[in-house]
This record gives C-alpha cells, sequence and structure tokens, in this order.
C-alpha cells in the first residue's frame, strides 16, 4: 500500500495517518489460515454480516462502464472494505479540506473507506483487481454521487 495526498507525493502517509482521515488498513497476511482468522477478527468487531468476491479484468464484459460507476466521486451509507486478493488499484478518499488523499492498494491490502465518505476508484493499468468485499447491509451499498 502506498498513500499520498494527491499531488504531493513527498510525504507518504502510513495506517496511523490514514486513520486520522478515518480510514482502516491493514496488511493481511499471505498465509491463508492467518488471512482467514485476520478477516474473521476484523468482521466481528466491525459487525460486518456478509462477504463476496469481485473480480475486474481486461476480460470482464462492459469493463469501462462498470469502471465508469466508480470512478465519480459519491459515497455509501456503509463502509466499503476490501481486501485485495490479486492485483491493484487505487482509492481516492476526500479528506475534511477537500483533498484527495491517494491510496495505491495491491494484494494482500485491506481497507475500510467508512460510510458518508466521498472516494472514487480506479483500476491501474493492469486492469485486474479481484477483491474480497465485506458488508455491514447491502441496502447501504449504493453509491452516492456528489453533486446529484
Ligand atoms: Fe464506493
Amino acid at each position: 500500500m502506498r498513500a499520498y495526498v494527491l499531488d504531493s507525493t513527498a510525504h507518504a502517509l502510513g495506517p496511523k495517518d490514514l486513520e486520522h482521515y478515518g480510514v482502516l488498513s491493514w496488511s493481511v497476511p499471505a498465509d491463508e489460515v492467518q488471512r482467514a482468522a485476520m478477516v474473521d477478527t476484523i468482521r466481528s468487531e466491525r459487525h460486518y454480516v456478509d462477504q463476496d468476491v469481485v473480480e475486474l479484468s481486461p476480460e470482464t464484459p462492459n469493463l469501462e462502464t462498470i469502471c465508469a460507476k466508480f470512478d465519480k466521486e459519491h459515497y455509501h451509507t456503509e463502509d466499503e472494505v476490501r481486501l485485495v486478493l490479486e492485483g491493484d488499484g487505487i482509492f481516492d478518499v476526500r479528506d475534511d479540506g477537500d483533498q484527495w488523499i491517494r491510496i495505491e492498494v495491491t494484494a494482500g491490502d485491506m481497507i475500510v473507506i467508512p460510510a458518508n465518505k466521498y472516494h472514487r476508484f480506479y483500476l491501474t493499468d493492469s486492469r485486474h483487481i479481484r477483491c474480497m468485499r465485506l458488508f455491514a447491509n447491502h441496502d447501504g451499498w449504493t453509491p452516492m454521487y456528489r453533486g446529484a
């Protein structure tokens, strides 16, 4: 994971800095048993009740249409929780001063963008990411677009 204020790559942000912006992040072990234990702990502590796995790749039908739903600034009324299993991606999160905080994620990175926090998501040039998603409530996971 690599995080920084967008347009200012000079100062890298760590997990503690991201927490200051309300974003939680972890580096999850590659070992499957250890990984499952850590995800279970996070799931129960944060009351996530459901999960699935999603994948985007150059072979995904209508990939650009799907990406266009995520790359516009939006929030959800539930946390957005992602554990990257393969590939990579870019989350931009608004801080309280309306600056973008850029978070580049890769396999093993887990991130929680809190409910009601504006953000957007991009694929990288690899155009591939496979993620586990955790949900507190599927109903909260409708994007609410800024300015809509
Ligand atoms: Fe989102």
